[in-house]
This record gives C-alpha cells, structure tokens and sequence, in this order.
C-alpha cells in the first residue's frame, strides 16, 4: 500500500523519481525552464485535465519532471485536483517508480488541507486494484507519493494527506467488499469484517444471526434470507465518541448476491448482482474512516445482509408479510427485496432515538435510467439534512441529487390486501421505491439510491471498472460536517 504525505521543497532528503506540476491549458509553462515551455509550445501537451507529458533534467529536485494538465485554471476544482493526483500516481506506477511527488496546485478559496486532502485521496483512489483472485497479480506498486507544499503551510498540508488517506483507505475496504464475489461476500463474511472494525477501533457490535433475526421480528430480512444456505446477518456496528448526544445511524443494503428470488431477473448481466451490496460496503467503509478519524460523535451502523436466490423455501409473489414496524407489505415481485430488508433496519433504528438516519442501496435500475452513473439518487422526509448530504456529495465529488417523494407516490404503493405493497410498477420507480421505505421512517431520514454510481463497467481517473465506494466518502465528509 501506497505511503501518502505532504513535504516541502527543502525538506532535507526529499528526492522523489518524478514530480509532477500542474499545466494549466493556455498557459506556457514558461516558469518550469525551456524545455518544460518547448513541450507545450509544440503541442505534446496542451493542459487538458488527464494529459501528461515527461522531460528529465530539468530542475535538481527530481531526475523526471511530469506536467499534468488540470484544465483552465479559472475552471480548476477539487475533483479536478483529485483526477490530476491518481493521473500522475498511476502514471508513475506504470513507469515502475518507487516514489513520486505532486506539487499542490493553489485553488483560491479553499485551502491547503482541502487541497492536499482531495490530491491524497485521488492518488490512494487511482492506485487501487482488485486483484487478489489473480494467479499473476502484477506486483509491482508505488510506495511513496509526496504531495509537495510550501514550507508555510505544511503543517496544513500534512493534516489534508492524512485526512484524505483515512476516508479514502474506507472506500477502499468498500470497494475490496463489493467487488468480491458473492461466493466470499457472504453475510457472514460482512459481519467478519465489522468484527475487525469494531475491534481495530473498540467500537460495539451485535450480529444477528438467523436464530437473532427471527427473534427480534426482523421478517423482511428473515423472509429474504430464508431460501439461502448462506444464512443471513444484521450487522449493528457502534462508534460511541459523542458522549450523550444522539447518534447518526448508517444504514446499508447488502444484498450479496441479488438473484430477483421466484420473480428472477434475466440471465444478462446478473452477475453485476454481486454489487447489491454495494450500500452495505460503503456503511462499512465509512465507520473504518470513523474510527480512524477517531469522529467526536455516535454513529451506529446497520447493515441487514442476505442473499436473494429461488428456492423451494423461497417467499412468492402474493405473499404479505408482517414488518418489523408492524405494518404490513404485499410482495409484488420478490425481486423488489431491498426495500424490504431496509425497512426493518429503519424500524430497528428508531430505538436509537436518532438525530439523522441515511440508508444507502443499490435500490433500483429506475434510478440509473433517471440520473445515470453521474449522480445518486437522494430522497427523504428532512430538507436540511438533504441539503447536508447534498453538500458533502460536492465536496467529495460523490454528486448526490434530490428526488421527490411526493404523496402521490405514497398512494402508487397502497396495498390490495396489506396496507403497502412492494413494488408501484414501472413509473417513477426510485420514487415509489423511496416512499416504501419513508412509511419506516419517523425521525429525519434520507435515502441515497447508488444503483447507478457504487460501480461501473469505465472507471475514470481514480475508479476502476467494478466497485466505485459510492457513497462511502460522501457519507464521512457528512459526517465530518456535524462535528463543526
Ligand atoms: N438490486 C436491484 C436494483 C438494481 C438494478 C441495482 C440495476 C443495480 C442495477 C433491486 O433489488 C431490484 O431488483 N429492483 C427492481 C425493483 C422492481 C422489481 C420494482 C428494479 O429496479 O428493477
Ligand atoms: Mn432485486
Ligand atoms: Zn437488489
């Protein structure tokens, strides 16, 4: 794993292989020495975010010199800093280098620990590989990357690399989660895993298994679970650092695998369903950043993790079930299992007298159709803390953007013979989808749909093809945000 810090020019021993500076497109990079301005003038660079270009010699700092384009500088922002860092840490990585250093670009109002923040992160984020499964894994990674800052503020800069290192070693252990098969991403494997969260950072845990799931009436999880020879588990993780105040409960859909049950979905692409428990990973990989980041505040996870899969024990269309909550829900299609497993978790949290709640989940393909894999989905019955999450999806570039739930959507899911059903058909699909799980909700709560955004078939600068960690860093800079 790769060692992010921040150094300043003159730190005594600092000599990285490479170091890369910022090439802002319409400018001359006139100030780096002649050959620096020779590569732009002739046009191997023009300053386009993603493009780099190598010279040596050129300065006694390092042997190779990298310009790396970051746009216009009147248009440059964090996400774009955070690009141009995993841009020069995997362009260094295929160079084979050990080191390599990055010189924090300025951006004006904001500062340096943001700065160096949102450059670690990136360069951390761009060096990730999913390839433990391969026999020849290519060994081969960076381990030292600099963020190069000026002696002034580089006490600032050193707590920004830090910071951005923790949240983004959590989305790493989201993606590591659920870019594992369903075959070793089981729901015991997920309660293994807050096991060693809970005790790295003594935090709380409970897992229910199937004998603790019945007994507390959790009957959406228990009815999803039950046709599994994996047995399900609700995972209940307990960060406790603010002292009387009220915690934030994370809440997070793992659905190891998502098979659709009896109503099956079709054969193409069902092996994408092994990220239904995308939601689940980013609640864990949040509360990794939490402990790390040792947060003042009280955060309990839950995670309700299962597989969905037919079976001669599996529930049916038609069947209604009791909730957790009491209320009782008309299964339409099994393959709407989601919403049925998180409702228990929302009905379980009230117990937590909760000041906010937000739930995660790859919840519908409707909300991919909507807003693609450039944006979650974002719902709920609080503005405010909408708006909270709305910001901390900017920040981190996690874009998260609201969606009504209005009362007609409540009606779409009015039951026949229970009092709601699990699916209002085909439209507005994330919608009825979020209005199902607001009848579990009473204290401010807000839903972020990732189907579309926890993992893709690209990558771009700093994600893979696979698991994203969406929404993993947005849920920690949320949570920063109420430390303040
Ligand atoms: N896990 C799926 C949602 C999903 C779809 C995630 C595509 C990622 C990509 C969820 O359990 C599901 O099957 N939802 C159905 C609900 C419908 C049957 C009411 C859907 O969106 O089609
Ligand atoms: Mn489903
Ligand atoms: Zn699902």
């Amino acid at each position: 794993m790769v060692t992010i810090g921040a150094t300043s020019r003159t730190t005594e021993g600092f000599a990285p292989e490479i170091l890369a500076v910022a090439l802002y497109k319409g400018e001359s990079a006139q100030d780096l020495g002649e050959d620096a301005a020779r590569v732009v003038s002739e046009g191997d660079i023009s300053g386009k975010p993603g493009e780099t270009a190598l010279l040596y010699g050129q300065q006694s700092l390092a042997p190779r010199l990298m310009l790396v384009g970051l746009g216009e500088r009147d248009l440059l922002t964090t996400e774009k800093i955070r690009r141009a860092a995993a841009t020069v840490a995997r362009r260094a990585r295929t160079l084979k280098l050990q080191s390599a250093a990055f010189s924090l670009p300025v951006l004006p109002d904001t500062t340096i620990r943001e700065v160096a923040r949102t450059a670690a992160e990136g360069a951390r984020l761009g060096l990730y590989r999913f390839d433990r499964h391969k026999s020849a894994a290519d060994a081969q990674d960076l381990e030292t990357f600099w963020l190069v800052a000026d002696e002034g503020t580089l006490d600032e800069a050193t707590e920004g690399a830090e910071l951005g290192a923790r949240v983004a070693e959590g989305a790493v252990l989201a993606r590591d989660l659920a870019n594992e098969p369903s075959n070793v991403a089981t729901p015991e494997h997920l309660a293994e895993r807050a096991r060693k969260i809970s005790e790295k950072y003594a935090m709380g845990l409970h897992v229910l298994d199937w004998a603790g799931i019945e007994e507390e009436g959790l009957t959406g999880l228990a009815t999803v679970g039950r046709s599994a020879s994996n047995e399900p588990r609700f995972i209940v993780l307990e960060h406790r650092k603010g002292g009387e105040e009220a915690p934030v409960v994370l809440v997070g859909k793992a659905v190891t695998f998502d098979s659709g049950g009896i109503s099956i979905k079709p054969t193409a692409g069902m092996e994408d369903m092994k990220f239904d428990m995308s939601g689940g990973a980013a609640v864990l990989g949040a509360m990794e950043a939490v402990g790390a980041l040792a947060l003042p505040l009280n955060v309990v996870a839950l995670v309700p993790a299962t597989e969905n899969l037919p079976g001669g024990d599996a529930f049916k269309p038609g069947d209604v079930l009791k909730m957790h909550s009491g209320k009782t829900a008309e299964i339409v299609t099994t393959d709407a299992e989601g919403r049925l497993i998180l409702a228990d978790a929302l009905s379980y949290a009230t117990r937590y007298e909760p000041s906010a709640v937000v739930d995660c989940a790859t919840l519908t393909g409707a909300c991919v159709v909507a807003l693609g894999d450039h944006a979650s989905g974002l719902m709920g019955n609080d503005e405010d803390l909408m708006a909270e999450l709305q910001t901390a999806g900017e920040t981190t570039g996690e874009k998260a953007w609201p969606l009504p739930l209005f009362e007609e959507y409540t009606e779409q899911i009015k039951g026949d013979t229970a009092d709601i059903k699990n699916s209002g058909g085909r439209g507005g699909g994330a919608l009825t989808a979020g209005a199902f799980l607001k009848e579990f909700a009473d204290y401010p709560w807000a839903h972020l749909d990732v189907a579309g955004t926890a993992y893709g078939k690209k990558g771009n600068a700093y994600t893979t093809k696979g698991a994203t960690g969406v929404p993993t860093r947005l849920l920690v800079e949320f949570l920063i945000g109420r430390t303040r």
